[in-house]
């Protein structure tokens, strides 16, 4: 049902709608992801097309208490975390996972805000398929990144002050093309979290671009242009489309997509197009963007040899 990967649970599909039996009940991954409903957002400082998905799936196995529990300990005894920076979202009437929060883990209740259907409900990921409530973990940069607004101050504003960190999916239902809901076999848990969030968080920095995972790469493109990231928001702007776009090309040209009218080749052309016609805001003359796709292998071949 998908042209590309948008999740770390997709290729877990079978299992979860009992189709296929799970070769364990408990499963973790790193996975490659690509968004193309995320391609003309690219260039702000959250959304990205291409990313490394970290996430953990029960399949029939645990359930809400633990996910939540294992979340909670996870960030702030293993990634150490302030448990004061940390703010949980809960889908409006999801009392069970309310209590895990409150009693369990023992979340002040300032610190936990119920969100509607487009925030913390979870799927499907193309036309039918798996999704259910979830339950998200958001980190608060600190109001000197909040946008001013009377409303700002929980992670229900839309800003750049809170960012959504672990998505933890109570996947229990079926989704039809026709909106129709069914239960699934047996309620099942898949979560998802960043690497390039978790790593702006861990690194102390306002977004991936800052992080290591990206700095080489805007860096190539800065060489390239001959200008510098961090002095003027629509340069800062075009650099940060140029850096992903390139990235993103080069994982999918990688996995075997090549530019195209349609389909995934379709995707692959529109990231090429857009990164050209930015890339030229910044005065990128010539092919350019296989310049920045030799940063990329040399960057993350090592971790992707396949680059
Ligand atoms: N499947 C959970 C997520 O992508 O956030």
């Amino acid at each position: 049902t998908l042209l590309l990967s948008s999740a770390g649970m997709v290729q877990f599909k079978p299992y979860f709608t009992g189709e296929l039996r799970s070769p364990h009940p408990r499963l973790s991954s790193v996975q490659k992801c690509f968004r193309s409903t995320d391609i003309d957002e690219v260039g702000d400082r959250t959304h990205l097309t291409f990313f490394e998905m970290l996430g953990n799936f029960s399949i029939g196995d645990y359930f809400k208490k633990e996910a939540i529990t294992w979340a909670w300990e996870f960030v702030t005894e293993h990634l150490n975390l302030s448990p004061e920076r940390l703010w949980a979202s809960i889908y409006l009437d999801d009392e069970e996972a309310a209590e895990c929060w409150l009693t369990d883990v023992g979340l002040p209740a300032d610190r936990l805000v119920r969100l509607g259907e487009e925030d913390n409900f979870w799927g499907p990921p193309g036309a039918e398929g798996p999704c259910g409530p979830c339950s998200e973990i958001h980190y608060d940069f600190g109001s000197e990144y909040g946008c001013g607004k009377i409303t700002c101050g929980t992670p229900s504003c839309d800003c750049d002050r809170f960012v959504e960190l672990w998505n933890l999916v109570f996947m229990q239902f079926y989704q039809h093309p026709g909106g129709e809901r069914d239960n699934l076999p047996e309620p099942n848990i898949d979560t998802g979290m960043g690497l390039e969030r978790a790593a702006a968080i861990l690194q102390g920095v306002p977004s991936a671009y800052e992080t290591d995972l990206f700095k080489p790469i805007v860096q190539r493109v800065e060489d390239l242009s001959n200008r510098q990231y961090g002095k003027d928001q629509d340069i800062d702007y075009a650099i940060r489309v140029v850096a992903e776009h390139a990235r993103s090309a080069t994982f999918l040209i990688t996995d075997g997509v090549t530019p195209g009218n349609e389909g995934r080749g379709h995707i692959l052309r529109r990231v090429i197009r857009r990164a050209v016609r930015f890339g030229r805001r910044i005065e990128l003359d010539g092919p350019f963007l296989s310049k920045i796709a030799e940063t990329v292998v040399e960057h993350m071949g090592r971790q992707y040899p396949e680059l």
